[in-house]
C-alpha cells in the first residue's frame, strides 16, 4: 500500500463523471493510460476561481482525442460543465486543473478495444510564479528533439519531455529549448519565442509543436501593446543570438530566459520587451479576479 498523499480527503477529483475524494479514486491497473501512456490531457489554469481560455482547453482536448482515435465521451458543453463545477468544488483562489483521458480499460493488446475512456481531472492550487524567476530570470539549454512526430497531440506519453527535462535540470538549467535540425520547435512543457530586431518570433502551429493556449494569448497580448507578431519557422542560430527569448505555458504564463547553454541573452536580464507582455499578462489575470 502506498502511503496517502497529505491532503486527499481534501481534494475533490472527477473521475468518470463522478466527483469523490482523491482518496477514494480508483483507477484499474489495465488501463491504456498506465500500459501504453495511450492517453490525452489538458492543464488549465484559473484565477480566482474562474478559467483562463477553456473553451480553447476544451478545443484542444477535443483535436488531441481526434489525432489519438479516442473516443470523445462529452460534448464542449459537457466538458465546460464538468470542469466548471470541478472547479467550484474546489473554491475560489489560483488553481490549475490536470485533466486526462485515456483509451481505457482492456486486456493488454495494441490493437483498439471497444470500451469507454476514463476521464480524470484534479485540481490543485497554482502557486505564483517565484518571484526569482521574474527577476532573473531563466535558464535553458538546447537540446535536438528526440520525441515523435505529432506533438500536436497533448499525449500522456511523456518519458521523451521528461527525460529532456531532466537533461536541463541535471546541469542546473530550467528547461529544455528543442530543435530539429536547425529548427526551434519548442520548451520539453513550454513554447517558445524570441524577440528579434523589435519583432516577437515564434514558429507556427505544426505537428512539431503543441499549439500552446498560453502562446496564442502571448501573441494577442504582444499586439495589443504594440509589438509586432511573426509566426514564422525560428533557426536555432537566430536563436542563439536574439534580444529576448521567452517561454509560455498555462503554469508559467510567459517568463523570459537569461541563458542559453550558459550564454547570457541579450544583456543577460530580462528584457523589456518581455515585460511590457508580461503586464499585460498580469493585467488580465487581475480582470478574471475581479470578475
Ligand atoms: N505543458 N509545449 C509542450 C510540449 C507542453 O507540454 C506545454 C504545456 C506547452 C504549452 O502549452 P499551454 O500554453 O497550452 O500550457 C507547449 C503543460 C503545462 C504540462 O505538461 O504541465
Amino acid at each position: 500500500m502506498r502511503a496517502a498523499l497529505p491532503d486527499e480527503e481534501q481534494i475533490t477529483v472527477l473521475l468518470d463523471g463522478v466527483f469523490l475524494p482523491l482518496s477514494q479514486a480508483r483507477v484499474h491497473p489495465l488501463d491504456r493510460g498506465f500500459v501504453y501512456g495511450d492517453g490525452v490531457y489538458e492543464v488549465i489554469p484559473a484565477y480566482g476561481g474562474r478559467y483562463l481560455r477553456l473553451e480553447a482547453h476544451v478545443a484542444r482536448l477535443e483535436r488531441s482525442l481526434a489525432d489519438a482515435r479516442i473516443k470523445n465521451p462529452h460534448a464542449a458543453r459537457e466538458w465546460v460543465q464538468l470542469l466548471t463545477e470541478l472547479l467550484d468544488r474546489h473554491g475560489g483562489g489560483d488553481a490549475s486543473v490536470y485533466l486526462q483521458v485515456t483509451r481505457g480499460v482492456a486486456p493488454r493488446d495494441h490493437a483498439f478495444p471497444d470500451c469507454p475512456p476514463t476521464v480524470f481531472a484534479i485540481p490543485r492550487p497554482l502557486k505564483p510564479v517565484p518571484a526569482v524567476q521574474l527577476d532573473q530570470g531563466l535558464k535553458a539549454i538546447s537540446c535536438a528533439d528526440m520525441r515523435w512526430q505529432w506533438c500536436q497531440i497533448k499525449s500522456i506519453a511523456l518519458q521523451g519531455a521528461v527525460l529532456l527535462r531532466q537533461q536541463a535540470i541535471d546541469v542546473g538549467a530550467d528547461e529544455a529549448i528543442l530543435h530539429r535540425g536547425r529548427w526551434v520547435t519548442e520548451g520539453a512543457a513550454s513554447n517558445v519565442f524570441a524577440v528579434i530586431e523589435g519583432a516577437v518570433v515564434t514558429p507556427p502551429p505544426s505537428n512539431w509543436l503543441l499549439h500552446g493556449i498560453t502562446r496564442d494569448l502571448v501573441l494577442e497580448l504582444a499586439a495589443q501593446v504594440d509589438l509586432r507578431v511573426d509566426e514564422r519557422p525560428l533557426r536555432l542560430k537566430e536563436l542563439l543570438v536574439a534580444d529576448e527569448i521567452w517561454l509560455s505555458s498555462s503554469t508559467k504564463e510567459v517568463l523570459p530566459v537569461t541563458r542559453l547553454d550558459g550564454v547570457p541573452v541579450g544583456d543577460g536580464l530580462p528584457g523589456a520587451v518581455w515585460r511590457r507582455v508580461w503586464d499585460a499578462y498580469q493585467a488580465l489575470k487581475a480582470e478574471l479576479r475581479a470578475q
